[in-house]
Order: structure tokens, then C-alpha cells, then sequence
């Protein structure tokens, strides 16, 4: 499984390599979805992938959707939607139809930091290969790496239960 998708990683990068040399030669790259696909995605979101991967896809159970290392992971629009399209959420894989997956590509780039434009996104495959994560989500990276300083502090707090149960065992110590 792990292999596999591996294996689609590396193919999806190196056709992104070659549609990106066209994409960025013009104009400041329009985002490729609306601010509607976004919004609904955030619904959709909150419906079926929230619980996993957090409102704010910080990531709870699951691994956390922001940040320029996961936006290179999936490199372009295409691969985050074939994958989340085909493998979420695990209890309905892909049962959610395409618009639904569609909005919620939007949703987790503008979570990411990119803008919004005129053009919907489409089920497509060259078009959503077109479309470059990393390089769309690039402004936000920063703003992003600000937050996940502040929820790593705010985590830091769940030690003290831990410490306060172990101290508990220690008057059977000294009997
Ligand atoms: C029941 C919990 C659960 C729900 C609900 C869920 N996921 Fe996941 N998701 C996971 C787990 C667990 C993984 C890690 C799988 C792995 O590494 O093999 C994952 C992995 C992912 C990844 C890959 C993350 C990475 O590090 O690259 C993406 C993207 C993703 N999920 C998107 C979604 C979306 C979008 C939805 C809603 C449609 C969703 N998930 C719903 C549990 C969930």
C-alpha cells in the first residue's frame, strides 16, 4: 500500500515538473478554485474529515493537512484529490462524489494559504495536475509555521496528569 502510493508520488512529480515550467511562466498563477468551492468545502470538511484531522487541520488522530511539507507531499491539486478521492474519509473511501472532494481540495489550499480566483475547480486531470500546491500555498507557509509553534506550546500542558499519576504509586514505595 505505502509502496504503491510511493510510487504514484514520484510520477506525479515528475509530470508536475513539466507543467509547472508553463504554469509559472504566466500571470501570478490563478488558484484554481472559487471562494464558493472553499467555503463548502469547509462544511463538508467539518463533516467528514474534521473528527481525524482536526477543524483546523492541526491533526488530531490523524496526520495534520497544513504546511508546505504535506502541500509537497501531494505536489499538486490532482494528487491530493486522487488520494483523498479514493482513500477518505477510511469509513466511506471516496463514496462522497466528486464536487464534494473537489471542495474540499479548496478548502485545505486556502487553509494553506492560497487565494481564491474566477475559475471553479474541475474534475480534470490535467488541469488539476496544472496546479501546484506548494507554489499556491507558498504565502501561507509562513503564517502557518507562526501557528504551529503556538498549538505545540498549548500541547506541552497534557504532561502534568501524566507526572500527578505517577506520583500516586509512590507511597507503596515506602512501605
Ligand atoms: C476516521 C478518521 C479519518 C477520517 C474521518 C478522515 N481521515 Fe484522512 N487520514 C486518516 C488517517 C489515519 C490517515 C493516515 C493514513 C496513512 O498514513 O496510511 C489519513 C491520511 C489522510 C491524508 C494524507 C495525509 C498526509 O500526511 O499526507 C489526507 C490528505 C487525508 N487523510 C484527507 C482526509 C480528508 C479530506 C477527509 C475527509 C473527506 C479525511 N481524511 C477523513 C484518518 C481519517
Amino acid at each position: 500500500m505505502q509502496a504503491t502510493f510511493f510510487g504514484r508520488r514520484v510520477v506525479l512529480a515528475i509530470t508536475s515538473a513539466v507543467t509547472m515550467g508553463v504554469a509559472t511562466a504566466g500571470s501570478l498563477m490563478a488558484a484554481g478554485f472559487t471562494a464558493e468551492q472553499a467555503e463548502s468545502g469547509q462544511t463538508e470538511y467539518a463533516q467528514q474529515c474534521a473528527q481525524c484531522h482536526g477543524v483546523r487541520l492541526e491533526g488530531t488522530e490523524a496526520p495534520g493537512l497544513l504546511g508546505q511539507d504535506v502541500m509537497g507531499n501531494w505536489d499538486t491539486a490532482g494528487g491530493l484529490y486522487d488520494f483523498i478521492s479514493v482513500a477518505m474519509p477510511p469509513a466511506q473511501p471516496g463514496q462522497l462524489g466528486e464536487d464534494a472532494y473537489l471542495n474540499i481540495v479548496a478548502f485545505i489550499m486556502r487553509e494553506n494559504g492560497a487565494q481564491a480566483g474566477d475559475e471553479p475547480m474541475v474534475a480534470d486531470e490535467e488541469k488539476l495536475a496544472a496546479i501546484s500546491l506548494v507554489a499556491e500555498t507558498k504565502d501561507g507557509a509562513a503564517a502557518l509555521a507562526q501557528a504551529n509553534q503556538e498549538t505545540t506550546i498549548e500541547s506541552g500542558d497534557t504532561n502534568v496528569p501524566q507526572a500527578f499519576t505517577w506520583g500516586k504509586e509512590l507511597p507503596q514505595f515506602k512501605q
